[in-house]
């Protein structure tokens, strides 16, 4: 493959971020979070697109100075093409724009989702097919990859995605967002087995959280009259939550690895930070005898490092795009 220096920018939601990908290897991946959102229980987007305008220059100029690089070093532009925010993928793909007008460079627009994936190749070439499960906050899909960027969809969540299920519970419990590093603080000092909330019961390989969350929100219901009842168990109520979220994560994977035969197990997406669900993924794939691929934190939530990776696998197949196309807010594959 023809190596080149990749810049990559996202900003499909609430991060702001840029990095550089420079003859295979990661040289900078900055992101900026966006504060802002925490008091309001998710993400506004009017207020993440201002947050964005204000973040985008620094956020890249970090990047190249961490890498070492200038402009004229660059060989292409990645950026989140979407799906995501409106407001907030116009900003990240403007700059795009603008630096590949300035620049004279090619421009790859990046499906964010299957960045996430490309997030398994940053270092290491994983063996395919790999069976991914990606679980972030606006999705929930369980992916066969049959090569860097050949993906289909085997399952997905009708409802709500697992982020969302952590946010959304979170919120019950009176936690800002985002929720799901926090459940998963408190789950760590507590029985996750005191509370149990039943798993919903979908065909195939399909998903559904919405059960699990009204199941904590008629629970917490239940209790009101209690005084302090989510102070005292908070530990317990979130580690009885997060089992059941993972459990039905790991159920339908564990299924579907029997049908598919992969040769690795992947997992990607923000949800993917948390520590209970990466040793059972790990569990899983030994079980199995095959590898597991799991990203390190800071590629798992998001970040434009995968959007470089990913940009780099559509520039040697020529994906480039054009100057006219514009973001979109829903997935297109
Ligand atoms: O991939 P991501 O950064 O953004 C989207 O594309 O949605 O995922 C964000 C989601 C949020 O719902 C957040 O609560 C969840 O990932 N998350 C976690 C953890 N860290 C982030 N969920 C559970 N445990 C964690 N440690
Ligand atoms: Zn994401």
């Amino acid at each position: 493959m023809q190596y080149s220096t990749i810049l990559g920018i996202e900003s499909s939601c609430d991060d702001t971020a840029a990095a550089v990908l420079k003859e295979g290897k990661i040289l900078a991946n900055i992101t900026a979070g966006q504060e802002v959102h925490s008091e309001y229980g998710g993400v506004v987007p009017e207020l993440a697109s201002r947050a964005h305008q204000s973040n985008i220059l620094p956020v890249v100029q970090v990047a190249l100075d961490q890498a070492h690089i200038g402009l004229k070093d660059i060989n292409a532009i990645a950026y989140t093409q979407g799906p995501g925010l409106l407001g907030s993928l116009h900003v990240g793909s403007n700059f795009a724009k603008g630096l590949s007008m300035g620049l004279g460079l090619p421009l790859i627009g990046v499906n964010h989702l299957q960045a996430h994936v490309a997030a398994l190749y940053i270092n290491r070439s994983p063996l395919f097919p790999i069976l991914c499960l990606l679980v972030s906050g606006g999705h929930t899909q369980l992916l066969l990859v049959e090569d860097y960027m050949h993906m289909r969809i085997v399952g997905s969540t009708l409802d709500d995605a697992a982020g969302e299920a952590f946010d959304k519970g979170a919120k019950l419990l009176g936690l800002p967002y985002p929720g799901g590093p926090l459940i998963e603080k408190h789950a760590k000092n507590g029985d996750d087995t005191r509370f149990p909330f039943p798993e919903s019961n979908v065909p195939d390989f399909n998903y559904s959280f919405s059960g699990i969350k009204t199941n904590l929100l008629y629970f917490l219901k239940k209790h009101s009259d209690q005084g302090d009842f989510i102070s005292e168990n908070l530990s317990d109520i979130c580690a009885s939550y997060q089992r059941s979220i993972i459990a039905a994560l790991m159920n339908k994977t564990a299924k579907a690895i029997l049908q598919y035969k992969p040769a690795s197990l992947g997992l990607t997406g923000g949800v993917s930070a948390n520590l209970t669900l990466r040793s059972e993924m790990e569990k899983l794939a030994s079980k199995h005898h095959i590898p597991s691929v799991i990203p390190p934190f800071e590629y798992c939530t998001d970040n434009a490092a995968m959007i470089a990776q990913a940009g780099f696998y559509l520039l040697q197949t020529g994906q480039t795009t054009p100057l006219s196309a514009v973001p979109y807010s829903r997935s297109k594959y």
